[in-house]
Order: structure tokens, then C-alpha cells, then sequence
């Protein structure tokens, strides 16, 4: 069985950025993943902090979703043309998986979704989530997700059949590619 984590979202409950990271989610599930959402206000987690090893309920149910996690899609509204802070800082926990046999998300894919209200703010923070998604040694899955906001309103409810489209198949990806590495594993552990 496959697990994925899902995060994203903005502090507004509902938000455009959440609701797209549950569409690509329904993909994953389609794809045959369990998924783990951790989005919106659950992910208003302390400033991460180098100087202690403590870490809030919180926290601690967010870096052991990563661990599980056999691959991970991520939603971020584009706030000033990049990541928001609270999905961004949120990542930084990734820093705790340093020193885990795989380190970071290595071996993992990253479905990587930017919602914004126009397209320079969704194209630059998709790419930032690219770049952050690499320095974690994961896979960006070849597709990405670039929600404009100002043309397509993603509201609870909502169907637009391209935007879907686009985000169920990020997810599917992030399955696929995990399902890929578990067999592989498989192979190599038999030969
Ligand atoms: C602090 C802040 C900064 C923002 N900066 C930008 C921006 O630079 N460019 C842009 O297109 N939209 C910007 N937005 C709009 C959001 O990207 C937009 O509302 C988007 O739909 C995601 O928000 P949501 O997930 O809360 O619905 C900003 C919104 C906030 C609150």
C-alpha cells in the first residue's frame, strides 16, 4: 500500500490552495494511495528552531507523516511571489529527517501545486516548490500545478474539468512514481 502526505493550503479555512492539493489527493486515491491530509491551520506550526530538539503535538504528527510518507504533494498559495511562509516553514521541518536512513525525501516524488491570483506569482511559486522539492532530494513529478485564481475559481464544489484534470494527474504521478520504487526495492531485494 501506498502513503501519501498532503499538505497545503493558506490559514483560511476552504482555501483555494487546500482544496486544490484534496483534488490532486483524489487522484492519489484513484491511483490506489492512501492519503494523509495535513492542511490549513494544522500546519500553523512554531517557527522551526535549530536550537531545540522539542517539538510541539503538532509538529511531531507532521514530521511522522513525512517519515511515512511514500511520496508527497504540496499546496501553496503564491503570496509575494513565492511560497507562503507557512507552507514554507512547515517544510523546513523536513530538516528533522537529516540523519533518517533516506534522508529528507529522498526516493520520494513531490506533486508541486502554486495557486495565485495571476500567473507570475503561480509560475515563480510552482518553480520555488520545484527547487525546495529538489533540495530535499525528492522527484518533482513531471507535471506540476499552476492554478490562476483569477481565472478558474476553485471553491468548494467547483469542477472546472481542466483544472482537475491537471491536479488528479499530479497526483496520480506522485502514486505511480512511488509504486515504481516499491517494486524496484522488491526486484533488488529478491535478485
Ligand atoms: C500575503 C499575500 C500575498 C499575496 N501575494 C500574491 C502575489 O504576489 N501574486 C498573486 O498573484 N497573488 C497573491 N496573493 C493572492 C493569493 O495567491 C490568492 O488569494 C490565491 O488564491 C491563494 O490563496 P488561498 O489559498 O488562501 O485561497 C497574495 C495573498 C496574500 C494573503
Amino acid at each position: 500500500m501506498v502513503n501519501i502526505v498532503a499538505i497545503g493550503g493558506s490559514t483560511r479555512p476552504g482555501s483555494s490552495s487546500e482544496l486544490a492539493v484534496r483534488m490532486a489527493g483524489k487522484g492519489a486515491e484513484a491511483a490506489g494511495a492512501t492519503v494523509v491530509y495535513i492542511t490549513g491551520r494544522d500546519l500553523m506550526l512554531p517557527i522551526y528552531d535549530t536550537e531545540s530538539s522539542d517539538r510541539t503535538e503538532a509538529a511531531s504528527v507532521f514530521v511522522a507523516a513525512l517519515r511515512a510518507a511514500d511520496g508527497v504533494i504540496v499546496a501553496s498559495p503564491g503570496y509575494h511571489g513565492g511560497i507562503s511562509g507557512m507552507i514554507k516553514n512547515a517544510l523546513d521541518y523536513a530538516e528533522d529527517l537529516a540523519k533518517d536512513e533516506h534522508a529528507y525525501l529522498d526516493g520520494r516524488a513531490v506533486g508541486c501545486i502554486a495557486v495565485a491570483y495571476g500567473w507570475q506569482a503561480t509560475v515563480s511559486t510552482l518553480h520555488q516548490l520545484r527547487q525546495v522539492a529538489h533540495a530535499l532530494r525528492a522527484w518533482p513529478t513531471p507535471l506540476g500545478g499552476s492554478v490562476n485564481a483569477a481565472v478558474v475559481s476553485l471553491t468548494e464544489g467547483s469542477e472546472d474539468a481542466a483544472t482537475k484534470a491537471q491536479l488528479e494527474t499530479i497526483g496520480r504521478q506522485v502514486t505511480e512514481f512511488a509504486i515504481m520504487r516499491e517494486a524496484t526495492a522488491n526486484k533488488t531485494t529478491a535478485g
